[in-house]
């Protein structure tokens, strides 16, 4: 340990849902930081030298498999990029609201995101009938771009838990699925017309119930362009609702 080392605080929620017997609280840890200290660092070194039954999800450590966003000192992160250092020594970690507790900082996304992806039918729908000696379907270099741009989601909730509407409404669609949606109406291959949009995304549950604050764009670990996919979204659904009007 440096001399200068600071020590950590780490104010953490234990709550186990399955066990009747388990009551809300927290749980004090002090640990030594150390040079590049991740909280997944200094959760895993919590779990070994303090409390094995401490409950966190991880599998990538780099941001990219979306499992360990938390509640950090009250903002939605990913706990594998929080650097503690750029913390200050008192830390507090929650799980991440909206979203149903398995226990202590681990929450069930999966089933969010599964929900979510029924519901506004997250994939391509293609109409056309299946020819297997059709050439490959070209797309511009821009527009394969834009795709990937909106396909970068790594669904770690981190946006629903800073959205006060999806706190509030669990259909709300909030960054995710708005974002997925545009995925979905940017692909060509993808069939469905604006009116069918304007079905799954138009409404209080879609972009519509969005207040616009941008707390979600605030905290996505993965810089997604949220402001400029709901502009779209929006652009896209007073379209459809303009002509299919104008047809009646
Ligand atoms: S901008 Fe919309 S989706 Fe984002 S946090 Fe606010 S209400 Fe939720
Ligand atoms: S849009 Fe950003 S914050 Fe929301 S789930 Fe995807 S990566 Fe996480
Ligand atoms: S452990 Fe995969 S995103 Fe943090």
């Amino acid at each position: 340990m440096s001399l200068n080392a600071r020590k950590l605080t780490f104010e953490i929620f234990r709550y186990n849902p399955e066990d009747p017997r388990s009551v809300p609280r927290t749980d004090t840890f002090e640990l030594d930081e150390t040079p590049f200290m991740t909280l997944y660092i200094a959760l895993n070194q919590i779990r070994e030298r303090f409390d094995a039954g401490l409950q966190f999800d991880f599998a990538c450590r780099s941001a990219i498999c979306g499992s360990c966003g938390m509640m950090v000192n009250g903002r939605p992160a990913l706990a594998c990029r929080t650097l503690t250092g750029d913390l200050p020594e008192k830390i507090q970690l929650y799980p991440l609201p909206a979203f149903k507790l398995v226990g202590d900082l681990s929450v069930d996304t999966g089933t969010w995101f599964r929900e979510m992806s029924e519901r506004t039918e997250a994939w391509i729908h293609e109409r056309k009938p299946f020819d297997a000696g059709a050439t490959e379907e070209r797309m511009s270099d821009e527009l394969a771009d834009a795709i990937y741009e909106n396909d970068r989601c790594i669904e770690c909730g981190c946006c629903v838990a800073s959205c006060g509407v999806a706190n509030l409404d669990d259909t709300f669609l909030a960054g995710a699925g708005l974002n997925r949606v545009a995925r979905f109406m940017l692909d060509p291959r993808d069939s469905r017309s604006d009116a069918d949009w304007f079905d799954v995304v138009a409404g209080e549950q879609g972009v519509f119930g969005c207040f616009g604050m941008m707390a979600c764009g605030d905290v996505c670990p993965k810089d997604l362009p949220l402001l400029d996919v709901y502009a779209y979204l929006r652009r896209k659904t007073l379209g459809a609702r303009f002509v299919s009007e104008g047809d009646e």
